[in-house]
């Protein structure tokens, strides 16, 4: 009888301890969270697509809510999805994200309301410029308009320069002329009032197109119009990242009374169909196994890159935490990055800090290890 009490004792104690210890390390995995590390320091943003702000991706939802207070939708604001008809648009998507924010408190950061990419059909044909400027204020107005005091930023124009720091050559370019980016941020300013407005591109880290972006901004600056900060999207490879020049860029850029902020990064490990790197979302290579060398996973040599890519970083926005205010990492987790199907069909990346099954990867853990 008595043996029999304490057997129950026992096995009644040791349930309670797993029990404790379970909850425990449930909240250690909750307490661990980017957000709250960083908070302080910037906000931690992450892109959302489709399914995820509409929650149907529930792993997805618990890292959104535990991991980021900003977000960026992926591709649901693009002109392409969001003005699909010259008098027809589909609000549908970025309600629901502005839903999503408030319900998270997530700051949701619009993107891109001028792109020369993923324009509508309709936009591409489009011959003379008057028509293209229709286009540009209308949808300017419209979109930032509905907006405005809903999302608390604008990427206004994404990617106006070449790699040399020349103007792009994009429709907008050779239609409307060089001032279209100041056009852009004017419509903008009178549009959207409460929301900050943010010139955004890939590679203004490296010299020369840094210096285009300069004069970019200055141009605005000159004109009286507002522009709130500059977005460095930050698509490097782990095995490249140029902590120079990006630690110079931030210096520069917030020389301009900007804000700097890191907009879509991810940190590719697989070869480079090119030298240099890129981010244009039209140029395409073709599958080969050899592009694909960690299909069956990611060698520990290779993480060890990953994670220390990461942690230099990281080190270096918290160097300049006064100047940076927001890192965002393109997706929430390796299987949904962009990069598994760019420049090449049909691949396996690893570029974020959270792996194929919503774990956090050491390079995770190099990252909160910064501020401990
Ligand atoms: C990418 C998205 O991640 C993809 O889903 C889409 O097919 C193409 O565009 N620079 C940008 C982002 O500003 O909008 C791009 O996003 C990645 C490069």
């Amino acid at each position: 009888m008595i043996k029999n009490k304490f057997n129950r004792f026992g096995i009644i104690a040791i349930c309670l301890l797993s029990f404790g210890y379970s909850c425990a390390q449930k909240n250690i995995s909750k307490n661990i969270s980017l957000k709250e590390v960083y908070k302080k320091d910037f906000l931690i943003g992450t892109a959302l697509n489709g399914r995820q702000i509409e929650e149907k991706d529930s792993n997805a939802v618990v890292l959104i809510q535990q991991q980021f207070n900003a977000a960026t939708p992926e591709n649901i604001m693009k002109s392409e999805v969001i003005h699909p008809g010259w008098d027809t648009y589909n609000f549908d998507m970025a309600d629901k994200l502005v839903a999503l924010g408030k319900k998270y408190k997530i700051k949701i950061n619009a993107h891109a309301l001028i792109w020369h990419s993923q324009l509508p059909g309709y936009v591409r044909r489009l011959k003379d410029a008057d028509s293209v400027k229709q286009f540009f204020t209308n949808h300017i107005k419209t979109v930032a308009g509905r907006y405005d005091g809903k999302v608390f930023s604008w990427d206004v124009v994404n990617e106006a320069l070449e790699e040399d720091g020349t103007m792009r050559k994009s429709i907008f370019l050779e239609k409307l002329g060089p001032d279209f980016v100041t056009e852009a941020f004017r419509l903008a300013q009178q549009a959207a009032p409460n929301t900050e407005l943010y010139y955004n591109d890939y590679n203004i880290e490296q010299p020369k197109k840094r210096a285009g972006a300069i004069a970019l901004i200055k141009k605005i600056q000159a004109a009286g119009v507002r522009i709130d900060g500059v977005g460095i999207q930050g698509h490097w490879r782990a095995s490249n990242i140029p902590l120079k020049d990006i630690e110079q860029s931030i210096v520069e850029f917030s020389a301009l009374g900007i804000k700097v902020m890191f907009t879509e990064l991810d940190l590719g490990v697989l070869p480079n169909p090119w030298d240099g790197d890129a981010a244009d979302v039209n140029m395409k290579a073709e599958y080969s196994a050899k592009m694909n060398p960690y299909a069956n996973g990611l060698p520990d040599s290779v993480e060890a890159k990953l994670t220390k890519g990461y942690e230099d970083l990281f080190k270096l926005f918290l160097k300049y935490k006064g100047k940076v205010g927001r890192v965002t990492f393109w997706g929430v987790n390796d299987s949904q990055s962009w990069l598994n199907g760019w420049p090449i069909p049909g691949r396996t990346n690893y570029p974020l800090l959270f792996d194929r099954n919503f774990k956090p990867k050491p390079a995770f853990d190099a990252v909160i290890k910064l501020k401990k």
